[in-house]
């Protein structure tokens, strides 16, 4: 363990998680049970979890998700749950595992396509501050998994902690940061990541040095079916007024080049380092393409945007165009950028 430690492990009754296990071997997380298939709508697991958990943690059921999604489209979550703490996270995967249910981690939902039908199983979002906690120790930063990125920036200037300044115009959340390797202006999540401490699926917690967490261009693939609970970061000391100053420059930057209608941020990968998914599809003239009321924007083009009232419907089938028209131009095949989950 790193001096700075992971100590906010002990979490209270009910031990289903080891937090003193650790090994040397993960929304937003994912973490289907590969080669289970939900037995029902999971009615039985709400009241489960109902049953198990401590009252203080959320649960609810046919939560609609499209309020808690940048983009603004999507259906329901069949069971929601805000876990007040890591002890009924861990009683909660569990849970779900033995209702054979399905187990999707939310962030802020901001690089997220939720299908009309919404998302199956459990959704679990960890916005509770047990999971969002900020805290400077020199020059790093521990971070929870619920944390707002930009609050993550915003507290680096403040400690004269430079390096985080591209978090700032990131919608997201840590954890959902880490799941994708989030990046902007030229800076990436796990540039800065030391350790991450991480819950598998059957509740016990590891936490594990960065050099032990593949990470690759907006993907980490251990944060699939591992949930991601914190994270310490190490920045550069700086000067606050100068860091200031980076963030204002990156924000106007956003501000004339990116669209601010809702959107789920870039739709797709880049397909190569020097081939830029937005200037494709704009040389392609694919600006102010509409299916329903999802747009190709236009101001940049690997947005899509809700111009009111789209339905995920509409943004999938604008996403299936704009692939179909740069394959039979230029025969590249496009890769989402953005995730897209549940069902139609
Ligand atoms: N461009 C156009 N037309 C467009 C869009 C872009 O000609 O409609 C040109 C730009 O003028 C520029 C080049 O294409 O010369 C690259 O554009 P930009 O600087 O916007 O970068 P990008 O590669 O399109 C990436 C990330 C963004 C991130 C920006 C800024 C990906 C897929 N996208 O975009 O991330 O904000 O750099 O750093 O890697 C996201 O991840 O959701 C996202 C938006």
């Amino acid at each position: 363990m790193s001096a700075l430690g992971f100590q906010f492990g002990t979490t209270a009754e009910g031990a289903v998680i080891n937090p003193s296990k650790e090994q040397d071997s993960v929304v937003v997380s994912t973490c289907f049970l590969e080669g289970d298939r939900p037995l029902c709508r999971g009615t039985g697991l709400a009241a489960a979890l109902r049953d198990t958990l401590s009252p203080v943690s959320v649960v609810r059921e046919m939560e609609p998700l499209a309020r808690r999604t940048t983009l603004r489209v999507g259906g329901a979550a069949t069971v929601w749950l805000e876990p007040a703490h890591e002890a009924d996270l861990a009683a909660a995967l569990v849970a779900a595992r033995l209702h054979r249910q399905p187990v999707f981690l939310l962030g802020r939902g901001s690089n997220l396509v939720v299908r009309d039908g919404g998302i199956p199983g459990l959704v679990v979002c960890l916005s509770p501050p047990t999971f969002s906690a900020l805290t400077v120790e020199g020059d790093r930063l521990r971070c929870g998994a619920g944390a707002r990125l930009k609050d993550v920036a915003n507290i680096a200037r403040r400690a004269g902690l430079a390096g985080f300044e591209f978090l700032d115009g990131i919608p997201g959340s840590v954890g959902g940061g880490l799941r994708m390797n989030a990046g902007a202006m030229g800076g990436w999540m796990f540039e800065f990541v030391e350790w991450v401490r991480l819950m598998e699926p059957d509740g016990q917690i590891l936490t594990l040095p960065a050099s032990e967490i593949a990470a690759e261009y907006r993907s980490c693939p251990r944060l699939r079916t591992a949930v991601a609970l914190a994270a310490v970061l190490r920045g550069k000391p700086g000067d606050p007024d100068a860091i200031k100053a980076s963030m204002d420059r990156n924000n106007a930057r956003r501000w004339e080049s990116q669209p601010s209608q809702p959107s789920a941020g870039c739709i797709f990968k880049n397909p190569g380092p020097e081939l830029s998914a937005g200037r494709l599809l704009d040389e392609l003239g694919l600006k102010g393409l509409k299916r329903g009321q999802a747009m190709v924007s236009d101001v940049h083009a690997n947005f899509i945007v809700n111009l009111g009232g789209a339905s995920a419907g509409d943004v999938l089938g604008l996403i299936e165009e704009v692939s179909d028209r740069v394959r039979c131009a230029r025969g590249i095949e496009l890769q989402t950028e953005v995730e897209i989950v549940g069902r139609d």
